[in-house]
C-alpha cells in the first residue's frame, strides 16, 4: 500500500548538497537519498560549499602573517565571528568563540563557570557529561529529573533555584531526541531571579528555528556547523564576556597567550583566550554563510517548513497502530523536526536498516547520546528517529511513511544479520560509489556501521 496524504506538498527551503545523489537498493534500482537524519549531521547548503570554494584561492596563515593572502584570511575569519554572533543574537558585549561543535563549546564552557551548574537528565550528553564529569567539588552539578510535563519540569527548576544558590542553568533549546523544549525565556526568567544564568544547547534549535540571545536573555548558545548545513568542522559558543575573559584557558598553545615565559603565562582576553593553535577559517566562513542563509530567508519561512513536514511525519505514524511516538512533554510548544518512534515487533537497527537497503532512506536508530532521556522515555533498548531540515521535501517524508507501512504489511525482503553490533544485510549486493578511498573495501562495508554507536 502507498500513503497518499492529503496535505500541501512542501518542497526544500533551500538547496543543498547531495539532494539528487543516487543510492543502491537491495533489488538493483537507484534511488535519490532521502536523508531524514539531519539531526545528527545536515548536509551542506550549496552556497556553503559555493564560499568554501570561492574562499579557498584566498587561503592562508590567520592571526599570524605579515602576507597579503594572511591579512585576507584573518578579515574572512573575522567576519565570520561576527556574522556568526549576529545569527544567533550576539549583544555588544558578547564574544562569540569558534569551536569544533555543540560539545566542544559546553566543555569550554565548563571549564569556566565559577560556581555550581543545574541541568537536567533530559540532556544530549553534550549538555549532561561536561557538567558532571569536569565540575566535581566545589562546582559540582546538579542533576534534575525531567517531569511529564513543561509546567511541572519548571516548577521543579524554580523549587531547585531557590534553595540551591546556582552559577548556571544547563538547558536544551530543543530536544535531539523528541524536538520539543522548555520555553527559554521563562527558563531564564526563573535563573535569572535566583542570580544563575543560563546556557542553550542550541544544537538542534539553532538551525531547524534560529535563536536570539538578545531577544530571550539568555547567557551563552552553543551550537554546530555540521547541524547547521556547514560541515566544515566549526561550531560556536557566544555569550557574556566576563566569565570567558578571565576564566581558564580552554586549549593552551598558541595565540592564546600575550607573553609567555617558562615560568609564568599571560593569556589573551576574548576569543583567543580559547582558541590556542590554528583557527578553522574556512569552518568559521562556511558557517558564516550558512548563518546569513537562514537569516536571509523570508520572514517565518523557517519557521512553518519544519512544523509542515513534522505534522505530515506524524500523521503518517499515527496511521500505522505498530509505530509508537516518543514524547517528552506534551504541553511543549511547537517542536523542531525531529521525531523518534519505536516500532513493535522490530529492533529499532533492523528497521533502520531495512529503510536504508529496500527505500534509500537515512534515519538514525540507537540511544541518540541521550541514555538517561531514553530510559526515562522507556526506550532503553533504543528506538529510530527521522529528522527534516531545510533540505526535506515532503516526497522523502512519504517514502518513511511508505517503507514502514511496506515494512509492517510484509516484512523485509532480505535477510539482516548482526555485524558487530549493526545491523546489516546478509550478502550485501549494494555496490560501493566509485570514490577514492572506498576500493579497497568489499561492497559488504557499505552497509556496516561500524563500530557500534549508541
Ligand atoms: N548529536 C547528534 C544526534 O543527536 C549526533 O544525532
Amino acid at each position: 500500500m502507498t500513503l497518499t496524504l492529503d496535505r500541501p506538498v512542501c518542497s526544500a527551503l533551500l538547496p543543498v548538497i547531495g539532494a539528487d545523489t543516487l543510492v543502491p537498493l537491495i533489488d538493483g534500482r537507484q534511488v535519490t537519498y532521502a536523508n531524514l537524519d539531519g539531526a545528527a549531521s545536515a548536509p551542506a547548503l550549496a552556497s556553503v560549499a559555493r564560499r568554501v570554494n570561492e574562499v579557498l584561492p584566498l587561503y592562508a596563515s590567520v592571526h599570524r602573517g605579515a602576507g597579503y593572502l594572511s591579512q585576507v584570511s584573518t578579515a574572512l575569519y573575522e567576519q565570520a565571528r561576527a556574522q556568526i554572533g549576529r545569527f544567533v543574537g550576539a549583544r555588544p558585549d558578547d564574544v562569540t568563540i569558534v569551536v569544533r561543535n555543540t560539545t566542544d563549546a559546553l566543555n569550554l564552557l565548563a571549564g569556566v563557570v565559577p560556581g555550581r551548574v543545574l541541568v537536567l537528565d533530559g540532556e544530549h550528553h553534550a549538555n549532561l557529561l561536561p557538567w558532571v564529569h569536569a565540575r566535581r567539588g566545589a562546582h559540582a552539578t546538579t542533576v534534575l529529573p525531567v517531569q511529564p510535563t513543561v509546567a511541572a519540569t519548571l516548577e521543579n527548576l524554580a523549587a531547585e533555584l531557590a534553595v540551591g544558590c546556582y552559577a548556571l542553568v544547563a538547558v536544551t533549546g530543543a530536544s535531539n531526541v523528541t524536538g520539543e523544549a522548555l520555553p527559554i525565556p521563562e527558563v531564564v526568567a526563573l535563573a535569572h531571579r535566583w542570580g544563575a544564568r543560563v546556557v542553550v544547547d542550541g544544537a538542534q534549535l539553532v538551525p531547524h528555528r534560529g535563536f536570539s540571545l538578545a531577544e530571550t536573555d539568555a547567557d551563552y548558545v552553543a551550537f554546530s556547523g555540521h547541524k547547521t548545513y556547514a560541515p566544515f568542522g566549526a561550531g560556536a559558543l557566544v555569550g557574556r564576556r566576563d566569565w570567558l575573559d578571565t576564566g581558564t584557558a580552554y586549549l593552551a598553545g598558541g595565540g592564546a597567550v600575550r607573553d609567555v615565559r617558562t615560568d609564568r603565562t599571560l593569556w589573551q582576553a576574548g576569543p583567543a583566550r580559547h582558541e590556542a593553535g590554528s583557527p578553522n577559517v574556512l569552518g568559521a566562513v562556511a558557517l558564516a554563510q550558512a548563518c546569513d542563509d537562514l537569516a536571509g530567508l523570508p520572514a517565518g519561512a523557517l519557521a512553518a517548513h519544519e512544523p509542515l513536514l513534522r505534522e505530515r511525519l506524524l500523521t503518517g505514524l499515527a496511521t500505522l497502530p505498530a509505530v509508537r511516538v516518543a514524547r517528552l512533554w506534551p504541553d511543549s510548544g511547537e517542536p523542531v523536526g525531529v521525531v523518534t518512534f519505536a516500532v513493535d515487533g522490530y529492533d529499532p537497527g533492523l528497521v533502520a536498516a531495512y529503510l536504508a537497503a529496500e527505500h534509500g532512506i537515512g534515519v538514525r536508530d540507537g540511544r541518540f547520546c541521550a541514555h538517561p532521556l531514553l530510559a526515562h522515555l522507556g526506550l532503553d533498548a533504543g528506538a529510530v528517529r527521522a529528522s527534516v531540515g531545510v533540505g526535506t521535501t515532503s516526497q522523502d517524508v512519504d517514502r518513511l511513511i511508505d517503507g514502514l507501512t511496506a515494512l509492517l504489511e510484509h516484512g523485509p525482503a532480505a535477510h539482516y544479520v548482526i555485524v558487530d553490533g549493526c545491523w546489516a544485510v546478509a550478502d550485501d549486493p549494494r555496490p560501493l560509489p566509485q570514490v577514492p578511498g572506498l576500493d579497497h573495501l568489499e561492497p559488504t562495508a557499505a552497509a556496516a556501521c561500524g563500530p557500534a554507536l549508541p
